[in-house]
């Protein structure tokens, strides 16, 4: 792999990202990994990140100069660049010249390899207040600007770079050109990581792993599980079989969805298990958003553990197939006394007792990649670019207690806004758009010549890039008129739709 090495920059991960769309595998390590730890993963290339620290201030996270003299290729970015300067016998100071934003570079020496034929003034996105004052030993300075005298500089024949601005983000127009200059030419990776690779790649590791075993894998709806369970399915035939818990907490046609659609596209075996009655005798009574949440997640394990026991008996069940990705795994490593905004559940997330080996062929995937070998193993659109949906489902869009005819409500809402929604065309523009029934709250209205008096329902529609943070979306007016006539006309219990106008924070994206 080529290893970021994180310095603490909001931009590692997506230097890792950029790599790989230069198609070459790419992973993040932490600062403080050792060389040997480093080396021990052999890697084509390291890049060093950018990150806040003075590179000549003690305490600032350092770098090894061993590393830049293992026989490895190395490309320093900002404060990796500065990082490297120093290694190799450079100089780092603060010039008193900072630069944040747009930057114009000037090209010297013909912009050397990394920036051979690009314009000899450009845009780059600049964010340092110290410079690369002198350049190693041996390398050609390749760009300046007004506030960096070594804005860039490269020694081709022992295989370093480095750039002070930021390549990784849109605004440096021609930053990815760089990188895959720098991995293609330089480092003298070859680009292999393609959506066909790694299918083949994952299938070859797969079918190692399980050998001639048989493995399950619970299936949510969701696009993840969905393509875990399609690249084992193409790894192990009829050897995989899928359970679907049916908790009748779904949306209208989702069910049919995974029974129809997914099992069309990968022929795969699946089991459904109808436990609506189950979960609705469970949350009887229940109004507490995390009680639900907790009988929600409680009931799910407990009914995929007996469909488990079931399959068991007939065969020997030894993997369990989970669609985890890899910023699952790299953020997992941090998180220090968070406080619970709410238990995530998990349709995948089962208890540690299940004696299973886990299978996850996405582990190394960031999502845009899974969407990608989803459609690259022939899912849907339909699956593939679906948007997200909690695991408790509509148990926690109804405030107040769950029952049969809420949901049944619920659900007719639900289906007119997607409807109105897809038809617009605005699948791709939001991140998703809850629909919350206020079961606990009437208002009254009129409708035809007689008082109403029923339930509002709330539209939830909003943009985001993680779900960590969004912004409600502002749909266009006729769109939201249309879902509202339609809502108050053909669902009987409701007779007032809303619009929820919060951000997150502080508001959350669901309502419970
Ligand atoms: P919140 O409400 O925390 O939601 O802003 C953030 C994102 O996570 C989804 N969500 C869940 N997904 N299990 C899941 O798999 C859950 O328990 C769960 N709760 C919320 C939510 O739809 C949004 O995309």
């Amino acid at each position: 792999p080529v290893l970021v090495v994180d310095f603490g920059a909001q931009y590692a991960q997506l230097i890792a990202r950029r790599v790989r769309e230069a198609q070459v595998y790419s992973e993040v390590v932490p600062h403080t990994a050792t060389v040997d730890e480093i080396m021990a993963k052999d890697p084509a290339a390291i890049i060093l990140s950018g990150g806040p620290a003075s590179a000549y201030s003690p305490g600032a996270p350092g770098m090894d100069p061993a590393l830049a003299k293992a026989g490895v290729p190395v490309f320093g970015i900002c404060y990796g660049f500065h990082l490297l300067a120093q290694a190799l016998g450079g100089t780092v100071e603060a010039t008193g010249a900072r630069e944040y934003g747009r930057t114009e570079i000037n090209l010297l020496a013909d912009g050397g390899v990394l920036h051979r034929e690009l314009p000899a003034r450009h845009q780059v996105w600049m964010s340092h207040g110290d410079s690369v004052t002198k350049a190693p030993d041996g390398a050609v300075v390749t760009a300046t600007s007004a506030g960096a005298p070594v804005a860039a500089y490269e020694n081709p024949a022992e295989r370093y770079a480095g750039v002070q601005y930021h390549p990784e983000v849109l605004h440096s127009p021609h930053g990815q050109e760089v990188l895959r200059r720098f991995l293609h030419e330089i480092a003298g990776i070859r680009p292999q990581w393609t959506t066909a690779s790694i299918v083949d790649e994952q299938v070859g590791a797969v079918r190692e792993q399980i050998g001639d075993g048989r493995a399950i894998c619970g299936l949510s709806g969701g696009v993840d599980s969905a393509v875990a369970a399609a690249l084992v399915q193409r790894a192990i035939g009829d050897r995989l079989t899928c359970v679907f818990v049916d908790h009748g907490l779904l949306r209208a046609g989702e069910r049919a969805q995974v029974e129809r659609d997914f099992v069309a596209a990968t022929g795969v075996n699946l089991v459904t298990v109808d436990a609506r009655e189950r979960f609705l005798d469970a949350l009887a009574g229940v109004s507490d958003p995390e009680e639900k949440r907790k009988i929600i997640g409680r009931e799910f394990i407990r009914v995929f553990e007996g469909a488990e026991r079931d399959l068991k008996a007939q065969g020997d069940y030894r993997f369990l197939v989970q669609g985890t990705l890899y910023p699952d795994i790299v953020e997992s490593g941090g998180g220090t006394g968070a406080s619970t905004i709410k238990s995530h559940h998990n349709v995948g997330g089962l208890p540690e007792d299940l004696r299973f080996e886990l299978v996850e062929p996405l582990r190394l995937l960031f999502k845009d990649e899974v969407r990608r070998v989803g459609l690259e193993l022939g899912l849907p659109e339909t699956i593939v670019h679906r948007q997200p949906f909690p695991g408790p489902g509509l148990g926690i869009r109804i405030i107040g207690e769950v029952t049969a005819g809420r949901l049944e409500t619920l659900r007719a809402a639900d289906a007119i806004a997607r409807e109105e929604l897809t038809a617009a065309g605005l699948d791709r523009d939001i991140w998703q758009c809850p629909v919350v029934l206020l079961a606990d709250v009437r208002s009254v209205g009129v409708q035809g010549d007689g008082r109403t008096y029923g339930h509002p329902v709330v539209l939830r529609p909003v943009s985001s890039e993680d779900a960590m943070t969004a912004d409600w979306t502002r749909l266009p007016y006729d769109v939201l008129e249309r879902i509202s006539t339609r809502i108050t006309n053909e669902v009987a219990e409701v007779n007032r739709v809303v619009l929820d106008v919060t951000s997150k924070p502080p508001g959350t994206i669901e309502w419970e």
